[in-house]
């Protein structure tokens, strides 16, 4: 007989998720990544019944994350995947660097079955903690038969990886997408959809970021603003830089001085990407300007430049 595909794979990476605090007022000075993924799952009395399983691939803040932590993530989210019984994967994670842990699973496995991110603003210890309501959450879109990639569920929201961004510093709906995409909702324990995410690009495999961590590329970024030249250009190319992002003003402009600094980059084989400092809208692609990111923000742009500079 068949089993159904219906276990949901929990994976802990720490965050405020995971956070305590000394007192339950406290939702700033707490420590991140304190909580085991199980002591988590306990907390939420609607998840018993359901066939979960639970394990701990690290216990960081996020804005630790590393290299070898990904590597890690990515293989075991794929070992997870395919097994026949697993219907799909919640990651909990820090909210800080999420954005880009999403697009990096996603641009390198582009699963079938859904991967859905969840985090917390407050520890787990708050009075009012949102991650026992945004793990259930993860879990109900996890579940649910039209969720596909990997997606983020937070505050009661579905977002893609590609458009997913943190926008705000402490407020408890800290996130959203670009340009007004989220694709759904969750409501009293069901997903209403209101977009089906673009068709995804092709996964790029793990074998693409099996290099070992230290000898991944070197790509920075850097931001045009009033006054910027090219002085942090030189620094990085002296440092041994191999690409650079620049979160340009508006459509991706650049100051001349930095536009210059950045085409002597590009001239000793240095990769550069475009993309802008504004909260949404592309980057256009013009004959004659340093390449486009696209829709990338400059954080996803960067995970962009190093997967390609691995191949
Ligand atoms: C983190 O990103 O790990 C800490 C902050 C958070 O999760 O909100």
């Amino acid at each position: 007989m068949q089993t159904p595909a219906d276990l949901i794979v929990i994976l802990g990476t720490g965050g405020t998720i995971a956070g305590t605090a000394k007192t339950a007022s406290d939702g700033v000075g707490y420590t991140a990544a304190q909580l085991r993924v199980e002591d988590l799952l306990a907390a939420v009395p609607a998840l018993q019944g359901r066939r979960l399983e639970a394990h701990q691939i690290a216990q960081l803040d996020s804005k630790d994350m590393d290299f070898t932590t990904w590597q890690r993530l990515a293989q075991q989210v794929d070992a997870q995947l395919s097994r026949p019984e697993v219907k799909g994967v919640v990651v909990t994670h820090g909210t800080d660097t999420v954005e880009e842990t999403a697009y990096f699973l996603q641009r390198v496995l582009a699963p079938n079955k859904p991967v859905v991110m969840t985090a917390a603003m407050r520890p787990a210890t708050a009075l009012q903690a949102d991650g026992p309501q945004n793990l259930l959450d993860a879990v109900v879109v996890a579940s649910d038969v039209y969720a596909s990639g990997v997606l983020f569920a937070f505050a009661g929201a579905i977002h893609s990886a590609e458009q997913l961004r943190k926008v705000h510093s402490y407020r408890i709906d800290a996130f959203d997408s670009a340009e007004g995409a989220r694709l759904g909702v969750i409501e009293e324990g069901r997903v209403r959809w209101h977009l089906r995410t673009a068709l995804p690009l092709a996964p790029l495999g793990l074998a693409r970021v099996d290099r070992p961590a230290a000898q991944w590329p070197r790509v920075q970024i850097l931001m045009n603003h009033v006054g910027a030249d090219g002085a942090i250009v030189r620094a990085l190319i002296a440092e041994g830089v191999d690409g650079l992002v620049v979160a340009g003003t508006g459509n991706g402009t650049l100051s001349a001085s930095l536009d210059a600094a950045l085409r002597e980059a590009q001239a000793q084989g240095v990769r550069v990407l475009r993309s802008t400092r504004c909260d949404a809208g592309p980057v256009m692609e013009l004959p004659g300007l340093l390449p486009s990111a696209g829709s990338l923000s400059p954080v996803k742009a960067r995970i962009e430049l190093i997967l390609a500079l691995l191949a």
